[in-house]
């Protein structure tokens, strides 16, 4: 497991000052290009998931970048797949969450009928910052009545203490930094 973790955490490219000074960007890009990696990242996720939420019975996607894992876990679950979406994006009737970002507000959405009430869900990202993105995503989830078993995501940035802002529900991380 920490050879694998390892051969992840490499293709995790840095980006010095981007989008703005100061930041870091943890680009998940090279992970993406490399079959090996992408499915060393699947199969962690679906380890974790296998032991510890047997029961679930939904992954859910945060737009965009949750979109290139969660399908992938989904189908190695043998579970479906939803959409978290930013505003505007999703047909029919929707319900929204409002969110603040680093700089100015977002929405997020889903489909009305894409969850039953108690139905066992994970919220699956690429990344963990603030945790503004997927505290919405939690609020939303919690607002259609299922029940979050937890979160998770390739990355974590662990100085902005994103994954208390998510607190009760827990978050794995697959690389920290
Ligand atoms: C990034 C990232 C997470 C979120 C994390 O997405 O993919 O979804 O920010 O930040 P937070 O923990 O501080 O909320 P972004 O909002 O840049 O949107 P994108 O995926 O559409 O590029
Ligand atoms: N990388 C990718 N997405 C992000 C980051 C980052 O470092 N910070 C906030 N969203």
């Amino acid at each position: 497991r920490e050879e694998k973790l390892k051969y992840i955490r490499e293709k995790i490219r840095p980006f010095p000052d981007f989008p703005s000074k100061g930041i870091i960007f943890r680009d998940i890009c090279p992970i993406l290009k490399d079959p090996k990696a992408l499915s060393t990242v699947i199969d962690l996720f679906e380890e974790h998931v296998r032991q510890t939420y047997p029961d679930v019975e939904l992954i859910v996607g945060l737009d965009a970048r949750g979109f290139l894992f969660g399908p992938l876990l989904a189908q190695r679950l043998g579970v479906g797949f939803i959409l978290i979406r930013k505003k505007g994006k999703l047909p029919g009737p929707t319900a929204s969450v409002g969110y603040t970002l680093e700089y100015g507000k977002a929405e997020a959405e889903v489909q009305e009928d894409a969850i039953e009430p108690g139905q066992k869900i994970l919220i699956i990202d690429d990344l963990l910052a603030t945790g503004g993105t997927l505290y919405a995503a939690c609020e939303l989830m919690k607002k259609q009545k299922a029940q979050i078993l937890g979160c998770l995501v390739v990355i974590e940035l662990t100085d902005l203490n994103g994954a208390d802002r998510l607190k009760p529900s827990p978050l794995f991380s697959l690389v920290h930094f």
